[in-house]
């Protein structure tokens, strides 16, 4: 058995070059994930397993990743219980509005928590979960800390060498 705490579904491998920075960023924190294509429409009955299987399987968290009609998220969501974060993907005609709108507008009672389109979205979507994560995990929650309290510092430390 795996022991995955977050599992990241994309529609398409097309999604894993932006989708990437959110494995990246668990990798960062040691948090284990595993990561999965599975599409809504193409592999449905697979995607609909692996939600309903994904709780019992010791996963805590599930990002779903998906552009266009990007119904993936919603759809992990209406067959587990875990927490579903969203990220939209760029699309190839409206640029991945379409894709935030198909997630961010779920209807009330199956919730998808939903992050910004693309390489952002899919790095603030791991920082999420690692904050979720932490309130049961001292040592994760300092590394988050930590991580937090770098970043503070590196904008600090910027200058500013063009001023006119
Ligand atoms: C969605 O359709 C995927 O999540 C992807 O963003 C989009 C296009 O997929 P491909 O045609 O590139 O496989 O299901």
């Amino acid at each position: 058995m795996s022991n995955a705490l977050v599992g990241i579904v994309m529609g398409s491998d097309s999604d894993w070059p932006l989708l990437r920075s959110a494995a990246t960023t668990l990798k960062q924190f040691d948090v284990p994930y595993e990561a999965k294509v599975l599409s809504a429409h193409r592999t449905p009955d697979q995607a609909l397993d692996y939600a309903s299987s994904a709780a019992g399987r010791g996963l805590k968290v599930l990002i779903g990743a998906a552009g266009g009609a990007a119904h993936l998220a919603g759809v992990l969501a209406a067959k587990s219980e875990l927490p579903v974060l969203a990220v939209p993907m760029p699309s190839k005609h409206l640029q991945g509005l379409d894709s935030l709108l198909a997630m961010v507008q779920m209807p009330a009672g199956i919730p998808v928590a939903t992050f910004a389109i693309g390489e952002a979205g899919a790095t603030n979507a791991a920082l999420f979960a690692i904050a979720m994560l932490a309130l049961n995990d001292p040592t994760l929650a300092k590394k988050l800390s930590d991580f937090r309290r770098v970043q503070t510092e590196k904008v600090l430390a910027k200058t500013l060498t063009d001023l006119p």
